[in-house]
């Protein structure tokens, strides 16, 4: 009887630890966490994020396009080389732009106005980089967005229909996957709670070490739109801006991870 009990407790054990196990791997920012940690063991401490944030900063830095500027004269909300927590104050409403600029979008039209460039000019593996500089720079400083500016209002609503709005040949919504799928999965991956889990919008910029890209949240909502079967938005476009800013103000509050490291 002792024997069959001690054999009981050796199954459940095994079972429930399984079962822990298989929580952790369920979570997928676990999983990132796991991964980073392994990568900065073998790597000594580098991260494939921190080549893009110091392509970033040399590409920030110089005098650079027709005008022979850097881009320490831009202003990103808090004042012209003022960079801390940027991140998690956009997107917002710029009076010189009369536009209410995402992270990527205010980095675009600093290097038209400040340097002189022209819009098809304008690279966007570039942009990329010089939106992960920035970000390191609001790493773990919270998001506070709060859209107070009409504009910024409109541009929230603007967001909010969009995420709910069913459309395409699968007649889905953002909502579809990350709100009603929530706790289902695609392939491996969770959809990831994108009203409730304040993680998910604090960790864009992000790199990517599934398939080894650097994603803005403008790459991340275009590759959503293909999967949902529809035309993505143009970069820097006024739906890209909404999106971003409507989950933004999901996660106020949240403190930012960032560059992101996901999977
Ligand atoms: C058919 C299901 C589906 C729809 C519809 C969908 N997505 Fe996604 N979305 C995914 C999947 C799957 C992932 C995770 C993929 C990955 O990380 O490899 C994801 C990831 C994301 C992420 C990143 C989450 C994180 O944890 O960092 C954001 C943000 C996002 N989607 C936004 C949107 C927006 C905005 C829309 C509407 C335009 C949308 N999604 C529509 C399936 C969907």
């Amino acid at each position: 009887m002792g024997r069959f009990w001690r054999l009981v407790g050796t199954v459940v054990l095994a079972l429930f630890s399984l079962l822990v196990l298989a929580q952790e791997e369920d979570d997928p920012v676990k999983e990132a966490e796991k991964q980073k940690k392994q990568l900065l063991e073998q790597s000594g401490g580098v991260l494939p994020s921190d080549l893009f944030v110091a392509q970033g900063e040399q590409l920030f830095k110089a005098k650079r396009g027709p005008k022979q500027a850097s881009l320490e004269a831009c202003d990103f909300g808090r004042g012209p080389g003022k960079l801390e927590g940027v991140v998690g104050r956009l997107p917002r409403y710029f009076f010189d732009t009369r536009r209410v600029e995402d992270l990527d979008s205010r980095i675009r039209s600093c290097m038209i106005r400040i340097q002189g460039f022209k819009p098809e000019e304008i690279k966007r593996s570039e942009v990329v980089a010089i939106a992960f500089y920035l970000a390191s720079l609001s790493n773990e400083q919270p998001i506070t967005i709060t859209p107070v500016m009409p504009q910024e209002k409109r541009l929230y609503e603007l967001g909010e229909k969009l995420f709910y709005l069913r459309a395409g040949p699968r007649d889905m919504s953002c909502a579809t996957c990350h709100v009603s799928y929530v706790g289902r999965r695609a392939g491996v991956l969770p959809y990831s709670d994108l009203l409730k889990d304040k993680r998910v919008a604090s960790h864009w910029p992000a790199f990517r070490y599934s398939n080894d890209q650097a994603w803005t949240m403008a790459d991340r909502i275009r590759a959503c739109y293909t999967v949902l079967g529809m035309p993505a938005p143009d970069f820097y476009s006024e739906p890209i801006i909404a999106l971003t800013l409507f989950m933004n103000v999901q996660a106020r509050g949240s403190k930012m991870d960032l560059p992101g490291f996901i999977r």
